[in-house]
C-alpha cells in the first residue's frame, strides 16, 4: 500500500515538472532549417509534453532547435530559461497562409520586445495537421554555465498572442 502510494506520488511529480535531461556535445552534421525534420537530422531527439523537440549543437558554434507538434497552431522555443519570464522566446506559425516568426523577451507570462535580436535562420511549416519550427542561434547565446535551460510551447490558434496549451522545461548538458 505504502509502496503504491510512492510510485503515484513519484509519477505525478513526474508528470508535473515536465523536464527532463539531455546532452549535447558539438556536431558536425548541421540540421537544414526548411520546416521539415528528416529522421537523423539533430543530434538530440525526444518528446516531451505530446511536443518532439530536437536540439545539435554545431561545431560552427550554432545551436540549432526544432519543435514539432499536432498543431495548425503557434510553436515556440524558449532559451535562457526554465519559465517563461526572463527567457527568450521563438514563436512561429502559419498566419494567413503566410510564415510568421517573431523573437521576443519573456516578461512574466507575456513577451516583450528583445534588446537585440540573435535568430540566424527559422522555418516554419504546417502540414498535415503539424507545425515545425526549426531555428539557429549562436550557441553563445544559449549556452550558460555549460548548459542550455530550454522552454517550449504550443497553442491551437496560429496567432502569436494568444496563449499556448501545452509546455515543457528542459536542460540540457553542454559536454
Ligand atoms: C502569447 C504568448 C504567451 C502567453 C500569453 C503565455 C502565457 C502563459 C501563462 C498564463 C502561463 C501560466 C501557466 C498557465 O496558465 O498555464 C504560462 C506558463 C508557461 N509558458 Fe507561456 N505564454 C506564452 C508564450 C510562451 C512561449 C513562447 C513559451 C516557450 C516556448 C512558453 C512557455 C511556458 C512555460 C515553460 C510555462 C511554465 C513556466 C512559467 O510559468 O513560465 N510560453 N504561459
Amino acid at each position: 500500500m505504502k509502496r503504491t502510494i510512492l510510485a503515484a506520488i513519484a509519477a505525478l511529480a513526474l508528470a508535473g515538472s515536465a523536464s527532463a535531461q539531455a546532452t549535447l556535445t558539438k556536431s558536425a552534421t548541421l540540421p537544414l532549417a526548411d520546416g521539415t525534420v528528416s529522421a537523423g537530422e539533430y543530434q538530440y531527439q525526444d518528446t516531451v509534453r505530446g511536443m518532439k523537440v530536437y536540439a545539435t549543437l554545431g561545431t560552427d558554434d550554432t545551436l540549432y532547435m526544432a519543435v514539432q507538434a499536432s498543431t495548425a497552431g503557434w510553436v515556440g522555443i524558449g532559451v535562457g530559461g526554465l519559465v517563461m519570464n526572463g527567457s527568450r522566446l521563438f514563436m512561429a506559425s502559419i498566419l494567413d497562409g503566410k510564415p510568421s516568426f517573431i523573437e521576443k523577451a519573456g516578461v512574466g507570462h507575456f513577451y516583450a520586445d528583445a534588446k537585440s535580436l540573435v535568430t540566424k535562420k527559422w522555418a516554419v511549416k504546417t502540414a498535415d495537421g503539424t507545425t515545425t519550427l526549426e531555428l539557429s542561434i549562436p550557441s553563445s547565446s544559449a549556452v550558460w554555465k555549460g548548459q542550455v535551460n530550454a522552454t517550449f510551447a504550443y497553442a491551437k490558434s496560429a496567432n502569436l498572442s494568444s496563449k499556448h496549451g501545452p509546455y515543457a522545461s528542459m536542460t540540457f548538458a553542454v559536454k
